[in-house]
C-alpha cells in the first residue's frame, strides 16, 4: 500500500466531488459490501419496469457534481440489466454528474470479440460503444475473456484479475493437494493458468478444445501433459454451460488424475450448468462473486462450493480512481 497523498485526494474530491455508488438490479449484494468496503451507503433510485419492458429510472438524489459508480454485473436476465446499465449512467450523465464509471464485474459479449468468420457481429464491440455513448467516462471490469477488448473502449478503464482472491485462497489450500498439476480446459486461458501454476508451484497441462458449432455446444479433445496420479487444478475465466470444464474433467480422470479442483473467475452458471457441474467428480468448485449464483443453484455444490468476494478488490479500486492514486501500486506493478 502507498502512502496516502492528502494534496491528490483533495484536489481529486474538488474536481470530481464525492463518492456516489449506485447499484444497478444484478447484483445488490456485491454492490452493498462494496459500499461497506468504501463506508459510503449505496445512492437511492427507483426502476420502474413497465408492461411493454420499458425501464424508467429515477434518482432519489442529485448526482450534480459528484463522481458516480453505476455497479452492474451483466447476469441474466442479461438485456434487461445491461439496458438498465446504460440508462443508468445516461441519467447521471443528464444530471450533470461530474464523472460516470460502469463498474461491470462481469462484461458481457467478451467472447463475441473478433469476426472469426463471415457475416458475423463484434457484439464485444458494439457493447463498449453502448457504455460509452450514455455516458460513462471510464469503466472497471474483470478478467476480459480477450485482453484486446480493452481496445474497443475509448475510455480509460481498469481491468483486474479475479486471480487476486483466487491466488491467495490457492495458496492456502496447496498444502492439502497432492503433487497438484494447474489444466487449462481453453488454450485461450494458458497464459492466465501459468499465473496460477506460478503461485501454486506446479506444473502446466493443457486441454485442446475445438467449439462444434456457433451454439454453446464444446468438444475437449487432446490433453497435452501429465496428470496421472497428481491433484489436478483446473481453470478457467468462466463458466457458461459448464460444457468445456465437464468434459476437461472427464479427459483428465481418463488420464489418471486423482484429487481434481475446479477455479474460475466468472460464475455464468447458464441453463443447468450448477447441476451439470456438482455432478462431477471435483472436490472443490472455487469461484467468485463477479455473477452472483442463486441460492437453488448453489444448493447443488453444498459445501463443495467456494464464493470468494471481489467486493474488497473492486472497492479498493474504486477509492483509488476517485483519489486519482495508481491501482498498480496495489499490486506492486
Ligand atoms: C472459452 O473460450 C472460455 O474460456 C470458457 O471455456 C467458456 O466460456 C466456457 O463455456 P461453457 O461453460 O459453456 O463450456
Amino acid at each position: 500500500m502507498i502512502e496516502l497523498d492528502q494534496e491528490s485526494i483533495k484536489r481529486s474530491r474538488m474536481r470530481y466531488g464525492e463518492i456516489q455508488l449506485y447499484a444497478g438490479s444484478a447484483c445488490p449484494e456485491l454492490a452493498q459490501k462494496i459500499a461497506n468496503y468504501l463506508d459510503v451507503s449505496l445512492k437511492g433510485r427507483d426502476v420502474i419496469e413497465f408492461p411493454n419492458e420499458n425501464l424508467f429510472l429515477k434518482l432519489h438524489s442529485s448526482a450534480r457534481g459528484q463522481d458516480c459508480y453505476v455497479i452492474q454485473t451483466h447476469a441474466t436476465p442479461l438485456h434487461r440489466n445491461l439496458m438498465e446499465m446504460l440508462i443508468m449512467i445516461q441519467t447521471l450523465r443528464l444530471d450533470y454528474a461530474s464523472r460516470v464509471t460502469a463498474v461491470m464485474p462481469y462484461l458481457a459479449y467478451s467472447r463475441s470479440d473478433k469476426k472469426d468468420q463471415p457475416r458475423v457481429p463484434i457484439t464485444a464491440r458494439l457493447v463498449a460503444d453502448m457504455i460509452e455513448v450514455a455516458g460513462a467516462s471510464r469503466y472497471i471490469t474483470m478478467d476480459l475473456h480477450a485482453g484486446q477488448i480493452q481496445g474497443f473502449f475509448t475510455v480509460p478503464g481498469d481491468v483486474l484479475r479475479g486471480a487476486h482472491v483466487l491466488n491467495p485462497y490457492l495458496r492456502k489450500i496447496r498444502p492439502q493437494m497432492k503433487d497438484p498439476v494447474v489444466v487449462t480446459a481453453d488454450l485461450g486461458f494458458a497464459k492466465k493458468g501459468r499465473q496460477y501454476a506460478h503461485v501454486l508451484d506446479a506444473p502446466m497441462s493443457f486441454i485442446e478444445k475445438r467449439r462444434i458449432a456457433n451454439d454453446a455446444r464444446a468438444e475437449a479433445l487432446t490433453l497435452i501433459g501429465d496428470v496421472n496420479g497428481k491433484d489436478v487444478v483446473l481453470v478457467d475465466d468462466e463458466v457458461d454451460t459448464g460444457g468445456t470444464l465437464a468434459q476437461a474433467v472427464k479427459v483428465v480422470k481418463e488420464h489418471g488424475a486423482a484429487d481434481v479442483y475446479m477455479v474460475f473467475v466468472h460464475p455464468v452458471l447458464s441453463r443447468n450448468a450448477s447441476e451439470r457441474l456438482a455432478a462431477l467428480p471435483v472436490t472443490e468448485f472455487i469461484t467468485t462473486d463477479t455473477l452472483p449464483i442463486p441460492e437453488q443453484k448453489r444448493a447443488f455444490f453444498g459445501e463443495r462450493l467456494t464464493v470468494l468476494t471481489v467486493s474488497q478488490l473492486l472497492g479498493e479500486v474504486i477509492r483509488r480512481a476517485h483519489e486519482g492514486r495508481s491501482v498498480g501500486a496495489m499490486f506492486n506493478e
